[in-house]
């Protein structure tokens, strides 16, 4: 890609979204076009082809859906399913009218199965039942992916798709009805300094194992493979497989564990009360990185240096009632 390249991203005031555009225009992409959710409605099939049509960017980055944990994903799975069933079709077939030919999607690494071997490859895909709890929103991913898949097939395309695991970082959602549960907690170690608070209380027993990826390490990493040299990138895409590269840091821990990290990032004293009738997800979920690492990248981020960087971003940003 040229530095002038046109380039659209996709819910670019989201978590992901705005660490590639941030990550784009760092690496020297001068020409990214961006729509925030008001002005395109990515799920007005029509208006997003007329947008795509008139715009003709030369590569789309999809980081736009609705997300959330595991509150929101069981309170509103109609809304999941749909939604991202409607963004991701109406993105990826009015790109392919656009004559877009290179597309990346942002998967999500809940699209593996619940009792998933670890580290999940990118083959275990589809080999199991998915987790109950956000299985919606998993089967539009999986959707999502397959599409790229059949669009390449097809016509030729060039569209692939990052899994990412969990990501954290600056302008993280911190409303604890629809967060993720690095933001919640966060979030409530915060509220508990500032109450004086004694106890902080987590969902779940605390021992299900998650990795977490600093948002600008993702991006990094999407970039990193969006600028492979286009034999490289297809090599690695083995034939045959869907388009997939997962995208996570290699290295998983406790919820227990990740509380008392952000228990001393924040600088609180508070006492972790586990309340066990809330549910856990997945046991575990840490993501084989073999392929993105064979393809020469690395996270550059540790947790705690993440962490501290989100907790200042967040401290920076007044939070949410
Ligand atoms: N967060 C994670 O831990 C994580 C992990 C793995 C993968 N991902 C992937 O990254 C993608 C983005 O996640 P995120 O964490 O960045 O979510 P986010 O912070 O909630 O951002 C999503 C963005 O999409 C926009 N959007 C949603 N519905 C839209 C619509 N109908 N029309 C136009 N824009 C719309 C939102 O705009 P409004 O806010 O204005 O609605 C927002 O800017 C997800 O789809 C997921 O595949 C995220």
């Amino acid at each position: 890609m040229a530095p002038d390249s046109k380039i659209y991203v996709a819910g670019h005031r989201g978590l992901a979204g705005s660490a590639i555009v941030r990550r784009l225009r760092a690496k020297g992409y001068s020409n990214v076009v961006t729509r925030t959710h008001a002005e395109l409605d990515l799920v007005d099939q029509r208006a997003v082809r007329e947008f795509l049509g008139r715009e003709r960017p030369e590569a789309v980055f999809l980081a736009a859906g609705k997300v959330g944990g595991i509150l929101a994903n069981n309170s509103f799975p109609a809304d999941f399913i749909f939604q991202n069933l409607a963004i991701e079709s109406n993105v990826i077939d009015a790109a392919y009218r656009a004559g877009v030919q290179r597309l990346v999607f942002l998967g999500s690494s809940c699209i593996y199965p619940r009792d998933c071997p670890q580290p999940m490859k990118e083959e275990y895909l589809l080999t199991g039942p998915l987790e109950p709890t956000n299985r919606p929103y998993a089967i539009a991913k999986i959707a999502g992916l397959e599409m790229c898949w059949s669009y390449n097939r097809q016509y030729g395309t060039r569209y692939f798709c990052a899994m990412p695991t969990n990501l954290y970082g600056p302008g993280d959602n911190y409303d604890l009805q629809t967060s993720h549960a690095l933001a919640a907690l966060l979030r409530k170690f915060h509220d508990a300094k500032q109450a004086g608070a004694r106890t902080v209380t987590v969902w779940g027993t605390g021992t299900p194992r998650r990795e977490f990826l600093y948002s600008d390490d993702m991006a990094d990493a999407c970039i990193h493979l969006f600028d492979l040299p286009e034999q490289r990138l297809q090599a690695a895409l083995a034939p045959g497989q869907p388009p997939l590269v997962n995208v996570g840091c290699g290295e998983d821990q406790t919820i227990r564990e990740l509380a008392e990290r952000i228990r001393k990032v924040v600088g609180v004293s508070a006492d972790i009360v586990f309340d066990r009738s809330k549910p856990d997800g997945t046991p575990r979920k840490l993501l084989d990185l073999g392929k993105l690492r064979a393809l020469g990248w690395r996270p550059r981020v540790s947790l705690d240096e993440g962490l501290a960087l989100a907790y200042a971003d967040f401290l920076a940003e007044p939070a949410p009632a």
